[in-house]
């Protein structure tokens, strides 16, 4: 871990702005820990990825959330190119100083130079390819791998470092790990599904009662139920019969296919402390 942190830091050496790219769905669990130890004071974009499946609503408040510390900040949908173009004008306007500084210099064109930095699975790659408009390999930081790096450009004046920086969530926050196994964020080995999917019972019954009810046919009494009783209900109502494992594997799946609507799993709150 501590190599991966150097190797991003390594690399922030050479960049005017970084892109911190987390999961519209999961803001904060799905950021890296020690990501402002890390960047710094150095102008930071924060990209919200994956809009199309988390709830519009919060997501505004996010948004809003990570400008109130100072970043500029959007929510994006990469997989299908949705409001990409933002990001190299948010870039030239929190480089407006320095753009402006070395045209007095004479530089005609000065180029800003950014990186993607995230954890596994937030798009970090498909948002490099979409913005170069071509499909590179990208490869990311592995420890002890050196390999020439690369500028890509999204413009003229806007080039990407091919490498994000990959970095790691709070595994060992037990809730954080909740929240990015439902996503799919991490891999299935690492988690227990009966706690996963218990979770996004409850989750979904309590925040999308509507769509959870929907989704499931379920009536006034059987929203009533304990969450364990509605867990032995739903597994026998879809023919698992007292596989609860089945069931939960099966919202977890569901969960993930957008089965509940769009959804986000965290709200801005005092106690994200975006500085933490
Ligand atoms: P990474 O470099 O940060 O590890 O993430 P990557 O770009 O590989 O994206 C991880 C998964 O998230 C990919 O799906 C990708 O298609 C999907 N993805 C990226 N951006 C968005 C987005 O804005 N919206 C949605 N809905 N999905 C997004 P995959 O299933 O792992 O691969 P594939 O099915 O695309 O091949």
């Amino acid at each position: 871990m501590a190599k991966a942190r150097n190797q991003v830091q390594e690399k922030l050496k050479q960049v005017d702005v970084v892109l911190e790219i987390v999961d519209a769905r999961t803001p904060e669990a799905s950021r890296n820990p020690m990501m402002n130890q890390i960047v710094g004071q150095k102008p930071r974009i924060m990209v919200l990825n994956k809009q199309d499946l988390a709830d519009p609503e919060i997501t505004k408040q996010w948004v809003a959330y990570y400008k109130g510390f100072g970043y500029e900040a959007i929510a994006i949908d990469a997989q299908h190119a949705k409001r990409l173009n933002q990001i190299p004008q948010l870039a030239k306007k929190l480089m407006a100083a320095k753009i402006a500084k070395q045209k007095s210099r004479g530089i005609k064109n000065p180029a800003i130079r950014a990186m993607c930095i995230g954890i596994p699975n937030v798009g970090k790659s498909t948002i490099l390819n979409r913005l170069i408009k071509k499909n590179v390999a990208v490869t990311g930081n592995r420890p002890g791998v050196t390999k020439n790096q690369q500028w890509l450009k999204a413009d003229e004046t806007f080039q990407l470092l091919d490498t994000p920086g990959i970095l790691w969530p709070k595994f060992e926050d037990e809730m954080i790990g909740k929240k990015l196994a439902l996503t799919g964020a991490i891999a299935d080995s690492v988690y227990q599904e009966d706690i996963v999917g218990m979770y996004g019972l409850q989750f979904f019954r309590e925040n999308y009662t509507e769509s959870f009810r929907r989704a499931y046919g379920l009536n006034a009494d059987d929203l009533a139920l304990s969450d364990a009783d509605l867990m032995i209900h739903l597994a026998k109502k879809n023919g698992f019969a007292d596989n609860y494992n089945r069931m939960a594997e099966r919202i977890i799946f569901d969960a993930r296919q957008g089965k509940f609507g769009r959804y986000t799993l965290e709200k801005p709150e005092a106690e994200n402390d975006a500085n933490a």
